[in-house]
């Protein structure tokens, strides 16, 4: 049986993860400035984690949301504390684009409305609601997918994006602080506590899509950290589970009170997924690893300015994007295949996208800086 051909592949087969590191069946070494796509948090392989794992499967891998868990529990107490976040539920299920058909639903539930505000160039998943409200994809939107009316606007047009709300026409405005696929792109603190306030006005749902910027990739546990907004529901995945598919959502409950069978999941906050949520949150805390993306995040900015070729640097903590003078295509080809370095791409082609574990040191900033210079001068 052939498999369903939709990624352009990579010729490299990784076979071993440790650290910072993924290993092919050659044996040869990649530094991973990518994180399998900002999934890979505490770094590959992490010994807590393949413990916590490992000891949990020996007991109970999976069992369905029809009986107590007391893992979830435990998981919803530590991201309490670590987040820093007090008054929010958590409604556990897999994917990133099922933590936002859920929050949106959630949103349409709560005031009756359809329509939804969403910024330019974003990205919000491959589910139905989800893909409806991504600004980076319409060829990936199928004629079944265009069922809701969505406003776009851009990060900076402030005008325009408290005009929308204050229609008091939709279920929700949707927001990552920092695009990802987009490119890196910040919506500003002070417009976020605008948005807030117009939201409340307005009984708009104020959604954070946190899937690729939370989980202490931008130097603040959330990124809408950096602001003081609360918002109505945030949705995480990727960095949770550091590759075991686990997808949350924290929802402001005294605003939405939850309902029975309003939401559900079969394999959802089961006893894996679990173990593998509580073991990210505990090397968070015992590596300090929030704190540590936003020392290697600043280093790393220090280190690009004055790198040629090099036009802009995006984004914050260890979520950049260093935006070029030429295609970012060619950079990242030579970096993979000549360097061994694993970096990202986005919707704008000048932008490499800089994801690596949160818990990388000054030397893997070195080893990466070195390699992107000796690629840049080599072209330029
Ligand atoms: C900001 C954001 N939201 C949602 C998603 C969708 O997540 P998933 O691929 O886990 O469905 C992504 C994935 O890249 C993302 O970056």
């Amino acid at each position: 049986m052939n498999l369903y051909d939709v990624y352009s592949l990579f010729d490299i087969t990784p076979v071993k993860g440790k650290g910072s590191y993924i290993y092919d069946f050659k044996g040869r070494e990649y530094l991973d400035f990518y994180g399998g796509h900002a999934v890979i948090s505490i770094g590959h392989s992490h010994p807590h984690y393949v413990h916590k794992i490992s000891a949990q499967l020996q007991e109970l891998g999976f069992y369905s949301n029809s009986v107590i868990n007391p893992l979830q529990q435990v998981l919803a107490g530590l991201l309490e504390i670590t987040s820093g976040l007090k008054g929010y539920e958590l409604f556990l299920i897999n994917s990133g684009a099922e933590a936002n058909e859920n929050a949106l639903k959630l949103a349409s539930f709560y005031n009756n409305r359809t329509k939804v505000l969403a910024l330019e160039n974003c990205f919000h998943g491959r589910t139905s609601a989800a893909i409806n409200v991504t600004n980076t994809a319409s060829k990936h939107q199928a004629p079944i997918n265009h069922g809701i009316d969505v406003t776009y606007v851009h990060f900076e047009d402030e005008k325009k994006m408290i005009d929308e709300i204050r229609s008091h026409q939709y279920a929700a405005i949707i927001i990552e602080v920092i695009q990802g696929v987009g490119g890196l792109d910040m919506i500003s603190a002070d417009l976020l506590d605008k948005i807030q306030i117009e939201c409340e006005k307005s009984k708009t749902i104020l959604i954070m899509d946190e899937i690729q910027c939370g989980y202490g990739r931008s130097g603040n546990f959330f990124a809408f950290q950096e602001s003081s907004i609360r918002p109505d529901i945030i949705t995480m995945a990727k960095g949770m589970g550091n590759g075991f598919p686990i997808g949350g959502i924290l929802i402001n409950a005294r605003k939405m009170p939850p309902v029975k069978s309003q939401l559900g999941t079969t394999f959802g906050g089961n006893h894996l997924a679990c173990a593998a949520g509580i073991a990210v949150l505990e090397v968070m805390q015992m590596e300090d690893l929030v704190e540590n993306a936003r020392a290697m995040g600043n280093r790393i900015k220090q280190l690009l300015h004055g790198l040629p070729l090099i036009s802009k640097i995006k984004g914050q903590g260890l979520m950049l994007g260093a935006e070029l003078e030429i295609n970012a295509k060619i950079v990242r080809e030579k970096l993979i295949y000549d360097h061994h370095v694993f970096t990202g791409s986005s919707h704008n082609p000048k932008i490499i996208r800089i994801l690596p574990p949160l818990n990388i040191t000054d030397k893997e900033v070195d080893i990466f800086v070195n390699k992107l210079e000796t690629t840049l001068r080599s072209i330029s």
